[in-house]
Formats: structure tokens, sequence, C-alpha cells
């Protein structure tokens, strides 16, 4: 969601005249937009944002000194308070006026303050912004906003406020003029993609929503997130039936505890969880599936961890993003008094990855010797030699470029067989060409 929005932020900014730059040293203005799922990325901000204006401001530039603005999550929480905590900020928005970001920069460099606008609510769905999109390929398109699952350890609610879904009618224009303009891949997007619509229609209307989209033929279609207790029968049917629908699924299971669950307000068990896998499963046997999970959660005893271990195990997951529970203030989570030791905590973690790990592996072995269709995306960052790309069940790519250029590539959905599997991307010659 917030690459999205830094892609709104991108578009409006340049529809003024800005231009994106790569370094701090070519910059006027600085724009974070932030995330406060987990302490660390607080930490990060206040490091980084401390420190910025000691860099020199451009030789040429217009203004007389760099600009700062924070805004997204942290800029919804903090409001105010940034002020002293970040002395040197100009601008501070949050998460529901994105689109009035030029109109306070302005503000700010003409009348040389700091200014502070944090809504309590957004008036609609900021869905007439223009974007820039980092791929030409391929698009966000955001259906819902907002939360109102109130997992006890999560802020995501108090910061992006109650769900809101966009209409169909809405949803389905912005698609159709992606295709138009050439996009391969659309990602629908939500806190709960499984709700879109319940509080415009008054019932989960994902499943039409779907249907409708997969209509207009892209090659690619995904959406996240989706909560267990919300994914409906027809929407697991649909990995199954929709064309364009890809063999992805990431599905958040946070934790095979089921008294742990309960705590966290998840309002499913681990065997309901196991049911819907099995459902997908029989939907389409190769779909690729990932998750999140919460290592040391409150109170988390070794059985409980070893019940989400027992489960990955289980579940076979091609990517797990795992994480070490993060107090965040004001969530009913932070209430709860826990002595488990840090080192514990950690060495739980570190198992869970190792498995993790395992279990990828075995599934990118599986994969050996096929042909897969890769929609490439350039050169890798860190081997100009190597193409990269995404196969359907969204595993890294790698293609040796030999002497051909990445950028005729670019863009592009070729197949390619698959000649060594590693645990985080796949190997492979391109076929055909
Ligand atoms: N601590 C650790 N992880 C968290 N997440 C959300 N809140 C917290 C927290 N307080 C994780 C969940 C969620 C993902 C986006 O971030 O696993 O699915
Ligand atoms: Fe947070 Fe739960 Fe909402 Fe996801 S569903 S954003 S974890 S409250």
């Amino acid at each position: 969601m917030n690459k999205h929005d830094s892609e709104r932020i991108c578009g409006m900014l340049e529809s003024l005249g800005a231009s994106a730059v790569d370094s701090i040293d070519e910059c006027d203005i600085v724009i974070y937009l932030t995330c406060c799922v987990r302490e660390a990325a607080d930490v990060r901000l206040y490091g980084q944002a401390s420190s910025i204006k000691n860099v020199p401001l451009r030789k040429g530039s217009p203004l007389k000194t760099r600009i700062l603005a924070i805004g997204g999550c942290i800029g919804q929480r903090d409001s105010d308070k940034l002020k002293s905590i970040v002395g040197n900020v100009d601008v501070v928005f949050g998460t529901h006026n994105i689109g009035h970001l030029p109109a306070l920069l302005e503000d700010s460099i003409e009348n040389g303050k700091t200014v502070v606008e944090v809504l309590e609510e957004s008036s609609g769905f900021p869905t007439d912004l223009p974007t820039h999109r980092e791929k030409p390929w391929a698009a966000w398109l955001p259906i819902t906003i907002g939360c109102n699952n109130f997992c006890s350890y999560c802020i995501v609610p108090y910061v992006r406020g109650r769900e809101k879904s966009r209409t169909m009618e809405d949803i389905v224009e912005e698609a159709i003029k992606y295709k138009s303009e050439g996009v391969l891949e659309l990602t629908l997007l939500g806190q709960n993609v499984n709700s879109y619509g319940r509080d415009l229609y008054g019932d989960s209307k994902f499943y039409d929503l779907l249907c409708k989209i997969d209509e207009l033929g892209f090659a690619r279609l995904r959406f996240a997130t989706s909560h267990p207790k919300d994914i409906s029968d027809d929407v697991i049917k649909a990995f199954g039936s929709l064309k364009s629908l890809q063999p992805a699924l990431h599905l958040p299971v946070q934790s095979g505890s089921d008294r742990i669950l309960k705590e966290m307000n998840r309002k499913y068990t681990a065997d309901y969880y196991l049911g819907l896998i099995g459902k997908l499963r029989s939907a389409r046997p190769d779909v690729a599936l990932s998750t999140d999970i919460i290592v040391g959660f409150p109170g988390e005893t070794q059985e409980d961890f070893v019940a989400t271990y027992k489960l990955v195990d289980k579940v076979k997951y091609h990517q797990v993003f795992t994480f070490i529970y993060s107090k965040r203030e004001g969530t009913p989570a932070a209430k709860i008094v826990d002595n488990t030791p840090k080192d514990l905590i950690q060495k739980r973690f570190d198992s869970l990855v190792e498995l993790v790990a395992d279990r990828a592996n075995e599934l990118n072995q599986q994969d050996l010797n096929s042909t897969m269709d890769v929609l490439f995306e350039g050169a890798s960052k860190k081997d100009a030699n190597v193409l990269v790309g995404k196969s359907p069940k969204n595993q890294t790519v790698h293609v040796e470029l030999g002497n051909k250029k990445a950028s005729d590539f670019t863009g592009k959905i070729l197949p390619v067989k698959i000649s060594e599997a590693k645990t985080w991307y796949l190997k492979g010659d391109l076929l055909a060409v």
C-alpha cells in the first residue's frame, strides 16, 4: 500500500514539474512515507530524518533549505508531536490526505513555516490522483483502504482508519485504463481484500469483482492481502477457474496455536486455516502459498511456538515473512505483561527461519527442468549480466544474459526452462530466443 501511495505522490509532484532523483544530495525535497507496523521502522525514520538537513543542498537549488516532509502512518499517529521529535520537519501529513501534499509543500515553502495537516478520516477514496508507475507493465489497484479487524497486536486500524471500499464501477474503470496502457500484471490491494464491498453492498463482493477483472484479460491478476476468516469458498475456487488469477496466495496465519490466535483476535483456529489450505490445493494443486508469522507474542509458551512450527512444517510455504513481536502502544496486546527472555524468542525465531528455508528449497526443487512463463523486470541490481523476472507462482527467476540486452526482455512474458533451483530463486534459460 505504501509503495502504491508513493507512486501516487510521485505522479502528483511530477505533474507539477518535479522529478524523482536517486540520492539525497540531488534533491530539494525529501518525503518520507512511513510505516509504524513494527518499531524498527520508527527508529529508522527518526535516525534518518534528524540528520538529513546536514547534507548540503545541491548547487542551483531554488530553495534556501531542503524541505523535509513526513507522512503516512507515523504522520497520522504522531501529528504535531513530530515537530518536537524531528526538529527540522517542514510538512507533516497523514494517511488520509496524500492528495493535499502539493498544497502543504507550497504553503511551507512560500511561508517558511512548518505545516501540519492530519485528518481524522478521508473524505473519499483517493482515486483521481495521477500515478507514476514504477514498472510500466505492472499496476497496483487499491480496492479498499483501512481495516476493521483490530488484531490485538496491530496498529493499522488506528492509523489507516475504518475499512472503506471503492465502488466496483470505479475499480473496473481504472483496470480498463491500465489494460489499455499495456499493463500485464494487475494487483488488487487492500488490508483485507476478502471483505471488499461489505460497507457499500452489505456483503462481500470480492468474488464478483475478481470475475469482472478476469474478463478484462490481463496476463496476470493477483491480490493482497487475505484474512483467513473472510476468504470465501468462491474465491478459493476462483484459483481453479479464473484464467488470469495467478497460482500464488498470501494468507497470513500469524500463529499455529489456537490459544495465541484467540489472544490475537484472529477469529479462526489452526484447523480452520489448514482446512482452507486443503480446499485451495484441491482447487489449484500447484498454488504457491506465503504467509506472515509473529514469533514472541506476549505470553507465547514453548508449546504455542511448537504449534506454529508444526503448522509451517505441514503447510509447506514458498515464502514466510517472519516477524518478532513488536509492542505497539495503544494496541490491546501492549497491555499484556510478558517476561519471556528475548534470547529465547530469538532462538525460536531462528529455528523457524531455518525451517522456512528448508521447505522453500524443497518446493523450488520440484520446478527443476520445468518450463514456466516469466515476466521479466530487467537486469539484476547486483549483477548486470543477470536478467530477473517473476514466475506465475511469484518465484524470482534468473537468466544469464550473455551477449543479449536486458532492455529487449524487460516487461515481457517469455518461457524459461529451469536448470537450477535455489532456496530463494530459480535459474533457467530462455526458450525460443
Ligand atoms: N509486531 C510484529 N509483527 C506485526 N505485524 C503486524 N503488527 C505487528 C507487531 N506489532 C505483522 C503481521 C502482519 C504483517 C504485515 O506485519 O504479521 O501480517
Ligand atoms: Fe492489522 Fe489484522 Fe487489519 Fe491485518 S487484518 S491490518 S493484521 S488489524
